[in-house]
């Protein structure tokens, strides 16, 4: 807490006339109440991307001139209205480049057909890899910037990003070129004070291509020898399939083990469909998250938490294929950080929009409102690695908000159907 007489808090940027600053700080914080440690009648200043102070509104003086209210030179007033102040949203799991649609395969299911027979009929996934293939690269440059400007919208600031539809080396470089270039984008003058995060995974390892149907150790090879080596640089992780459908618990194992040696940092589909193994890999190989879960076992949940391996949950999918849905209180009672990610993909998740999320683990899966946002923001950063920089509003972190039109924060996940999110507030 600074002290009101010490004139010099470094600021670029003062954010006053905040309803409250929900900041779900991981160190109390004076002034701040409850467990998402939140102070009403807030204000805080940013100085080069960087939060430097956060503190009651009554409190800024150090931000303005002496004896007068206008501001200290250089530094810009953002008046948030009373608006209710978040961090942005981490969308930790998303597969959002891909040509075409599958509204067919949806209603088809609707009507009886599951997933996994259409996937064993050469569509599902392999559907949208055959228009992923066809499509070139500035349609789908155009169709991915036009998802993030509507992830945007609904508040995520930092959404992390698959390839999977590629899956030959042309198209998953190509994708994976297209994922850095969004992130460029974003950090062009068209996007000053909103700009996304956007953090590249390869997941070269989604389905089997039919190319390969008969020789699948030959495409594992191509994944392990050449598209892996290739790829160091454009893609901070790894991802894989882990599951009867796609990739044994073998082949994976040989994948994010040369992964790893390459310096990839690790993430993983598991136990999705079925018990495939996949959770006990993620904590064998220290993987930053483990994905879906909805078959991991008690002593699985327990070696994620030994492993410090975050459980990232994604109830668009039980919506979407009207499964179950993920029992958090499960992963909780072990002891697991969980985030909620949306999925976004053509199959069995086709939402941008992390409210919803949010929603669904709030009304199907027994979490509470608290438990909710922290998965949607901190632990949604710590299933990127990225807790150190984002996820929070802490003095020392970046300034990536979302900003609500809403009187208290307790109308979230209350008040549905709607966007709550007016913008997101980003300084880099
Ligand atoms: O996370 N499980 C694998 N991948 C996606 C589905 C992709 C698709 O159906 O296109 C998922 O559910
Ligand atoms: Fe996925």
């Amino acid at each position: 807490m600074p002290d009101p007489a010490q004139p010099h808090v470094q600021a670029s940027m003062v954010i006053h006339n905040i309803g409250q600053l929900v900041t779900l700080a991981q160190q109390p914080i004076e002034g701040a109440s409850g467990p998402l440690q939140v102070i009403a009648k807030a204000a805080m200043a940013v100085h080069h991307g960087n939060i430097t102070w956060i503190g009651p509104d009554n409190e800024t003086e150090p931000l303005f001139q002496h004896d007068t209210h206008t501001p200290r030179d250089g530094i810009t007033v953002v008046d948030a209205q009373g608006a209710v102040v978040t961090p942005g949203l981490v969308d930790s799991h998303t597969h959002l480049v891909f040509a075409g649609d599958r509204a067919e395969e949806f209603h088809l299911r609707r009507s009886g057909i599951s997933y996994g027979e259409l996937l064993a009929q050469g569509r599902g996934i392999l559907t949208t890899m055959n228009a992923t293939r066809r499509a070139d690269t500035r349609l789908l440059l155009d169709l991915a910037k036009a998802r993030i400007d509507s992830l945007r919208a609904y508040g995520t600031t930092t959404v992390e990003v698959k390839t999977g539809y590629g899956l030959d080396m042309i198209t998953e470089e190509a994708c994976l070129r297209i994922i850095n270039n969004l992130n460029a984008l974003e950090e062009s003058s068209a996007y000053q004070n909103s700009q996304v995060r956007v953090v590249p995974t390869f997941l070269g390892a989604h389905v089997l291509p039919p190319e390969y149907r008969d020789r699948r150790d030959d495409y594992v090879k191509l994944v392990v020898d050449e598209m892996l080596p290739s790829f160091v640089g454009l893609a901070r992780f790894c991802d894989v399939f882990c599951e009867r459908e796609a990739f044994t618990l073998e082949e994976c194992r040989r994948i994010l083990t040369k992964a790893k040696a390459l310096g990839y940092q690790l993430k993983i589909h598991a136990d999705q469909l079925s018990p495939s193994g996949g959770a006990a890999l993620a904590a064998e190989l220290g993987a930053v998250s483990a994905d879906h879960l909805d078959h991991a076992s008690d002593t699985d949940l327990d070696a994620l938490r030994e492993a410090g391996v975050v459980a990232t949950l994604l109830p668009g999918c039980s919506y979407t294929l009207r499964s179950p849905y993920p029992a958090a209180r499960r992963f909780l009672d072990h002891g697991l950080h969980v985030a909620l990610a949306t999925d976004f993909n053509p199959g069995t998740s086709y939402c941008e929009n992390m409210q919803m999320v949010l929603g669904l683990a709030m009304s199907s899966m027994g979490m509470s409102l608290e438990e909710a946002l922290t998965a949607v923001t901190i632990n949604g950063a710590r299933a990127l690695a990225l807790e150190d920089e984002i996820g929070s509003i802490e003095v020392g972190k970046k300034c990536e908000l979302a900003l609500w039109s809403i009187n208290d924060y307790h109308e979230i996940g209350y008040h549905f159907g709607v966007n709550l999110v007016q913008s997101v507030l980003v300084q880099r």
